[in-house]
């Protein structure tokens, strides 16, 4: 070789150096607070800020060497010179020289420094854009003419090729002039005529002249001051200048381009496909080595796609089957740390993401290709291509080149429908409660997964299968992986029959998991793992185990719901079934069908039927029969559920027995307590009850009781007159009616109702006036007595649904009463005395009302 790599570099830098330009460091290729940018893609990207003013140099003249990525020429690579990345050697005037200058300064270097010819030197000026206000580029042609370049080696372009910027959407950009290099293959340039980029190959942007800012919405307007922006690519130009054929026998990309050949040689396409690995793998190493991490969108998609073509292209390999990549990456790092140091401090760290994805994909796409493979049709339908995309994770473009190598024809109009409908979907699964549920276009072929865990609450399981978070099989998983493992045999309860999943703890000596959730699908257990440590592989052993304290919660859960049913259906009529339930660790729901109103007593009187039979402590037991005998036996079963020939029948005793997939109590003792918090409708004639069991219900009522004594003790009231002090206070605080003048509403006395329901005896007569206005005021209902003819009055306040005529019908036999009167107010005679019709009404109403 004539001239190395590194000897273009010293030069370069020396160079510009001399003629009192500043070196500064390269960049990270991960743009700094630049949205717009993916990568940096050129030099002058890294120090945009400099053109606009905003930023200001340490000094106005400055060159560099700088790593470089573009992503627009991805679909290229495999060509004599395109690369995704590459190193580009740039020199900058800010506001200092123009165009004059920095022609003077490229003619120099090129011809007195890297000694090319001026006879191979043609250059390329701006045509200009009248849409922009500029003109063609007569400034530059007559500098280039004044430095030596013949007249008839200049060609003009227009805004495709001779305008420059700006590096992503908005910024600095202007007019430029490019060198190309004469390799004299190829077509011959004549004045006027075709210019072929072939033969002549571009070498350096020799000077984009920054006058222009372009915004958001695509206006230009003039930057503040006129700068100079040169870049040359260090592959092309080393190329060149040792009149190579292709950048990849330069030194920076021919070592691994041999190495690589070492281990794959492809029957087809040979020359191609090594030289993508080699681009490809360097970028890769390029992009982590700065850190960046891999994933689905934006930067961190990018080596995803790449290191899934290599996985791809090295499969095309017939002598590798096992591949690995690694080696390579490892090359790479190590023959190139010294013009990239954070190839040696980041060495580890590329490696394992590397290795990480590698193997989240390889056995993937092995399956895919394989499918691909054996097509026995010259058609790839748009199912088939969906499958291998999302399934497998064929990159698309791939599957086109597949298909186009073959003569295969896809449907691709199927193919786009479905990946829009999966886009949706996910969509919406992403949204909903559980947004950890993956999309399996089809469960694999494996067995059912045994479930061990209504007996015990650990097992020794094997991995049988492992999916990507996004629902793909893989081969491993590693630490910080979200997967889905498929065992043989399982402890674990998958979410069903309203009783949620268990949670647990998936390990062995070098792999640890967290289990969150799990769902049945098709008789297999699919278990929603993070891995926290370590790896593992399909096939490994490993030790399973559930979190006992959540089980229990919800086996206490699960039993009481049944004994709550058994309950319900005392209390309200063998009619009442299940129609739904949901048994979580904290708390309990159950649904049935119940038109009518439920009573505050109805509750009490269910919850201590339900808390007798977990006195009683009745052991559980469980059968396996036929759903004959089941019903037989007096089993519930739910009808909406479908049941297979045998069925599991969940029995306390004789007081319960149901059909049941859930875990239960041993014995009903171990629920502890059962307190229902709410009772509500939750449809046309259904019903819901919320509950607590065990320590949850404990704290419930706990919480109750403190609540009522800080209330009675701020009342300084009994708690149990606080119901009354609390109607007294809400009366008093109210605008005072003219009865206050009559009646001191602070001496009524009141039930024990939910309604107020208030009495006073009366020394005196009263008047009916009086009542009415009494039960209108505490909104309630009134009765007065006088004392002594035992003469009542009963007023309910306008406003309630309720009738005084009612109330006295309900009453009248209980007190030997007469009376008459209307829905607002009854009035009659007693043969018992006041303090007798009080004890009555409160019998009779307390509770009710
Ligand atoms: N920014 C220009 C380019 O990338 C000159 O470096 O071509």
């Amino acid at each position: 070789m004539k001239i190395s790599s590194g000897e273009i570099r010293e030069k370069f830098l020396n160079f510009f150096e001399k003629n009192d330009h500043l070196i500064i460091q390269g960049s990270s290729v991960i743009p700094k607070n630049d949205p717009t940018l993916l990568y940096i893609n050129a030099g002058m990207a890294a120090i945009k800020n400099y053109f606009t003013g905003e930023e200001v140099p340490e000094n106005p003249q400055l060159c560099n060497i700088q790593s470089c990525i573009r992503t627009i020429d991805i679909d290229d690579i495999g060509d004599r010179h395109h690369l995704t990345s590459f190193q580009m050697l740039g020199s900058w005037s800010i506001g200092a020289y123009f165009k004059d200058k920095a022609i003077s300064l490229a003619f120099d270097f090129l011809v007195n420094h890297l000694n090319i010819p001026i006879s191979k030197l043609y250059v390329s000026v701006f045509a200009g854009e009248p849409s922009i206000n500029l003109p063609f580029d007569n400034e530059s042609k007559n500098s280039w003419i004044r430095v030596g370049i013949p007249e008839n080696h200049i060609v003009s372009f227009g805004m495709d090729d001779n305008f420059w910027g700006p590096a992503g959407n908005t910024g600095p950009c202007g007019p430029c002039t490019e060198v190309f290099y004469d390799t004299g293959i190829g077509q011959e340039y004549v004045q006027g005529g075709f210019f072929d980029t072939k033969r002549y190959v571009e070498i350096w942007n020799a000077g984009v002249f920054m006058m222009l800012n372009k915004s958001a919405d695509g206006s230009f307007s003039t930057l503040p001051f006129k700068s100079v922006d040169t870049g040359a690519g260090l592959e092309r130009l080393c190329m060149t200048l040792n009149g190579l054929g292709t950048v990849y026998d330069t030194d920076l990309l021919l070592p691994i381009k041999d190495f690589i050949e070492t281990i794959f040689y492809f029957d087809k396409d040979h020359e191609r496909n090594v030289r993508i690995l080699t681009d490809h793998l360097r970028t890769i190493c390029l992009i982590l080595s700065e850190g960046q991490k891999i994933s689905n969108e934006g930067r961190g998609y990018i080596p995803r796609k790449l290191i899934r073509k290599c996985i791809v292209i090295a499969n095309k390999n017939k002598k590798s089957k096992d591949f690995d990549l690694s080696p390579i990456v490892e090359f790479i790092l190590d023959n190139f740390k010294n013009i990239n140091d954070k190839f040696a401090t980041n060495r580890e760290y590329v490696i394992s993401e590397f290795n990480k994805e590698q193997s989240k994909f390889a056995d993937v796409v092995n399956v895919g290709l394989e499918k691909l493979n054996s097509l026995s049709t010259d058609f790839i339908s748009g199912e088939l291509a969906f499958n291998l995309v999302t399934t497998f994770g064929i990159p698309f473009d791939f599957i086109c080149d597949f298909a186009k190598e073959h003569s295969i024809k896809i449907d691709n109009q199927k193919f786009n429908e479905m990946i829009e409908n999966h886009k949706k979907i996910s969509k919406s699964e992403n949204n909903s409660e559980n947004n950890n549920k993956i999309i399996f276009e089809k469960l694999p072929d494996v067995s059912k997964t045994e479930f061990v865990g209504y007996d015990r609450l650990e097992s020794n399981s094997k991995i049988v299968k492992i999916f990507s978070e996004r629902g793909k099989e893989i081969n491993n998983c590693g630490a910080g992986d979200d997967i889905v493992l498929v065992l043989d045999i399982t402890p674990i309860y998958a979410r069903c029959g309203g009783q949620e999943s268990d949670k647990g703890i998936i390990f062995n000596d070098s792999f640890y998991a967290r289990v969150s959730y799990a769902e049945k699908k098709y008789g297999i257990v699919l278990h929603y793992c993070s891995v926290e440590k370590g790896n593992a592989s399909i096939g490994d052993n490993i030790r399973i185990e559930v979190n006992k304290e959540r089980r229990t919660c919800m086996s206490n859960a699960h039993s009481a719901t049944h004994l709550l049913q058994t309950a319900l259906k005392k209390v309200f009529g063998k009619d009442v079934h299940q129609q739904g339930s949901k048994l979580g660790e904290n708390s309990l729901h159950f649904d049935f069908n119940y038109s009518d109103k439920i009573t505050r007593e109805n509750i009490c009187n269910i919850e201590s039927i339900v808390n007798n039979l977990i006195c009683l402590n009745i052991k559980s037991s469980v059968e396996e029969l036929s759903l004959n005998d089941a019903i037989k036996k007096g089993a519930i079963a739910l009808f909406s559920e479908k049941y297979g020939p045998t069925v599991r029948m969940v029995s306390f005793g004789e007081v319960s027995k149901e059909l049941c997939g859930g875990t239960h109590v041993p014995r009903t003792g171990q629920i502890g307590t059962f307190i229902i918090s709410s009772c509500e409708s939750v449809g046309k004639g259904i019903k819901r009850i919320s509950a607590f069991t065990s320590s949850k219900a404990i704290n419930y009522v706990q919480n109750i009781i403190t609540k009522s004594l800080q209330s009675s003790e701020l009342l300084r009231t009994k708690i149990d007159n606080l119901p009354n002090e609390i109607l007294l206070r809400l009366s008093s605080s109210q605008k005072k009616p003219k009865v206050t003048k009559e009646l001191d509403l602070s001496n009524l006395k009141f039930l024990n109702t939910k309604i107020p329901f208030a009495y006073y005896i009366f020394d005196e007569e009263f008047s009916n006036g009086l009542v009415k206005d009494i039960a209108n005021n505490i909104k309630g209902v009134f009765l007065a007595i006088s004392s002594s003819k035992s003469r009542f009055s009963i007023s309910v306040c306008k406003k309630l649904d309720l009738s005084a005529k009612d109330i006295f019908n309900k009453i009248a036999q209980d007190i030997s009463a007469k009376g008459g009167g209307n829905l607002e107010i009854v009035s009659g005679g007693s043969n018992l005395n006041a303090n007798e019709i009080i004890k009555c009404f409160k019998k009779r109403f307390e509770n009710e009302l």
